[in-house]
């Protein structure tokens, strides 16, 4: 057997809130930012993995919010200065501590922090498990399930904007709401546009197209790994690089809001007359540009089963639906 010791060693950047941000009015605020710089850190080809503590959940022993981000020990210093850049454009102060390991254990031991998570409410046709390969499934666990590993186009665990569109889709699927096209515009890992295909049994056609290559190249191994590539169509690509004839029951778009903005008119032709569009990734101070913007471009608000303007923590998220008289 190998010598556990022969093995490279490997290191952990240890990145902390400052214990007065955390324990101020707006701690919560600066903890959502803390989460969205170990999603991004968590997008380096270096890191394999990135743990959050957050001491208000049970069983965690740390003081302040952190993240542990695994690496290996060349690469310290350098994401060290990019969790350092993140911070201060997110205006929220950060403590950094650096440790190289030594010993097989370390390499995937941020495995033990990805818990399955269930979407919905089981046993009901809108509810989904989501979990990592080496969780196997429980008992009482929902029948519908996407099994999908951490990768570099997926970050650690699920961001809010993610679990906002995926809350969306299973309340839709739950109330019975039918779509027979899908379009999931800058799919990233492809989640949203594989959770759909479970809970809508009528999706025959999904189109998920990001123009990050390396996307692209997971959503579709994703969807191999979940047998749901025949019914998906993946491409490298923007909006615009989609037939002009094609239009979908059903869009998500999880993208920042400089990207929404400019895209409502022609997003609202990509859709049938009726059918719902569900956008994320808006900060709470863009969400009346966004609003304003899918308004004049002729969207309604989707206030239909507890739709419309939807949050968690800084994120907001918009239902919306193109009329039914639409041309
Ligand atoms: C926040 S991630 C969302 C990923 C996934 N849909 C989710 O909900 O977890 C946004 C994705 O949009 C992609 N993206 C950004 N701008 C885009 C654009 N103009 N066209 C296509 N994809 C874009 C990025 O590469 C990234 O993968």
């Amino acid at each position: 057997m190998a010598d556990p010791s022969d093995a490279p060693p490997w290191a952990t950047l240890l990145i902390r809130l400052d214990a007065t941000t955390s324990a101020g009015p707006d701690g919560g605020i600066a903890f959502d930012k803390l989460e969205s710089i170990g999603t991004l850190l968590a997008l380096d080809d270096d890191v394999t993995g990135v743990e959050t503590r957050d001491p208000t959940a049970a069983g965690c022993d740390a003081e302040t919010p952190e993240l542990v981000v695994y690496t290996h020990p060349d690469a310290l210093e350098r994401l060290q200065q990019r969790a350092l850049d993140l911070a201060q454009a997110a205006d929220v102060a950060i403590g950094c501590e650096r440790a190289v390991h030594c010993g097989e254990a370390w390499r995937d031991v941020w495995k033990r922090f990805y818990e399955p998570m269930v979407f919905g409410n089981p046993p009901g046709p809108g509810s989904l498990l989501l979990r990592p390969s080496w969780i196997a499934r429980r008992p009482g666990d929902p029948e519908r399930e996407l099994v999908l590993d951490p990768g570099r186009a997926f970050g650690t665990g699920l961001h809010a904007t993610t679990r906002l569109c995926l809350e969306r889709l299973c309340t839709l699927a739950d109330a019975g709401v039918t779509a027979t096209t899908m379009l999931d515009l800058g799919c990233g890992s492809g989640i949203l546009a594989l959770a759909a295909a479970r809970l809508f049994d009528g999706l025959h056609r999904i189109v998920a197209i990001d123009f990050d290559a390396e996307a692209s190249a997971t959503a579709l191994e994703n969807a191999e790994l979940n047998g749901l590539h025949e019914r998906m169509e993946v491409h490298t690509g923007t909006l615009a690089d989609l037939p002009a004839n094609q239009q979908f029951d059903l869009v998500t778009a999880n993208i920042r809001t400089e990207v929404l903005v400019p895209i409502a008119t022609h997003l609202r032709q990509r859709i049938t007359p009726g059918g719902r569009a569900i956008l994320s990734g808006i900060l709470e101070e863009e969400i009346a540009t966004v609003a304003q913007a899918y308004a004049a471009a002729r969207f309604e608000t989707d206030h239909d089963l507890e739709g419309g303007e939807r949050e968690m923590g800084i994120w907001r998220a918009l239902d919306l639906r193109n009329p039914e008289d639409a041309r």
